[in-house]
């Protein structure tokens, strides 16, 4: 049953598309729920197998420049199925991880698909990434990979994450980011647009550009030190998405998710990779 406070309609199509055992949605959203990277997009082939791998490629490269390291505790916010924690898992050794979502649907299978490997800790629990349930200065790392957009607001998140973080603690995120002229349309729109979003993704604000992102790291405490902008290696997401979705019958996500490959490919949606260090 999903919560009654929650309300991500892609999630409950993935869950029940999941439970009923779909190969395809196993293979492509059965650990990652994110958009893929090629590093040369135009060597992508469309298969539900490359976009598997290009999820994984994009989970790495956040996480890389956020400079993960051995013995380091870290908290992945929004942690879906517990993709990037599997995925870290499997490159460390010695890290203390624990996964927190709002939805306990996501979290149950995180538990059940993602065991410990060598000295690794992990452990998954259910929170908003707004109000983190943990002490003052008591991670090294935290990242929020493909899922700020969801939360209740970035500010509250921002000034969570620099309450929990150690000196010398860093925060890795990716996000779509609009840009201004993008932003001020989906402003003035944003009767229509708000709810054609929602119906398919939940509660979602992509009005946020790289200059409100510098805004908000220098207001809570915190210093840009790494961006990217990935937007062209992501392009191929699309189409697959798409596709997947297609084939469960989910006819108002592959539109809106055409609506957002369009606004891609115009350059008006920049899919970027942000890393930030505390100000000390
Ligand atoms: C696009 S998915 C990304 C999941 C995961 N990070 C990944 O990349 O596979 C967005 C995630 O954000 C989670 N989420 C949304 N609002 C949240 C909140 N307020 N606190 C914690 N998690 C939240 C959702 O449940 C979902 O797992």
């Amino acid at each position: 049953m999903r919560p009654a406070n929650i309300s991500m309609p892609y999630f409950d199509i993935l869950l029940e598309q999941l439970s009923l055992g779909e190969a395809t949605v196993q293979q492509a959203f059965g650990r990652h729920v994110h958009w893929g990277y090629w590093a040369n997009p135009d060597q992508a082939d469309g298969s539900v197998e490359d976009f598997a791998i290009a999820t994984e490629n994009l989970c790495q490269r956040v996480y890389a420049a956020t400079g993960v390291k051995e013995h380091d505790r870290l908290l992945d916010a929004g942690c879906g199925f517990g993709g990037a924690i599997a995925s870290l898992n499997e490159q460390f050794q010695t890290l203390d991880m624990t996964g927190l979502n709002i939805d306990p649907r996501q979290l149950d299978r995180a538990r059940q698909t993602v065991q410990p490997l060598a000295n690794n800790q992990i452990e998954f629990i259910e929170g908003n990434a707004c109000q983190l349930p943990f002490a003052n200065q008591s991670m090294d790392v935290v990242l929020a990979v493909e899922c700020i957009f969801h939360f209740p607001s970035r500010e509250e998140f921002f000034r969570e994450v620099r309450r929990v973080l150690r000196p010398g603690g860093r925060l890795g995120i990716c996000d779509f980011v609009s840009t201004p002229v993008f932003k001020a349309f989906q402003q003035l729109l944003a009767t229509f647009t708000k709810p054609m979003l929602s119906g398919t993704f939940g509660r979602v604000n992509s009005c946020f550009t790289l200059s409100d992102y510098r805004a908000l790291a220098q207001k809570t405490g915190f210093r840009l030190t790494f961006q990217e902008d990935i937007t062209r290696q992501t392009l191929p997401t699309y189409p697959i998405v798409c596709h997947v979705f297609n084939q469960a019958g989910s006819l108002k996500v592959v539109r809106d998710v055409a609506a957002i490959e369009k606004i891609s490919q115009f350059g008006l949606l920049r899919y970027v990779i942000l890393s930030f260090a505390i100000e000390e």
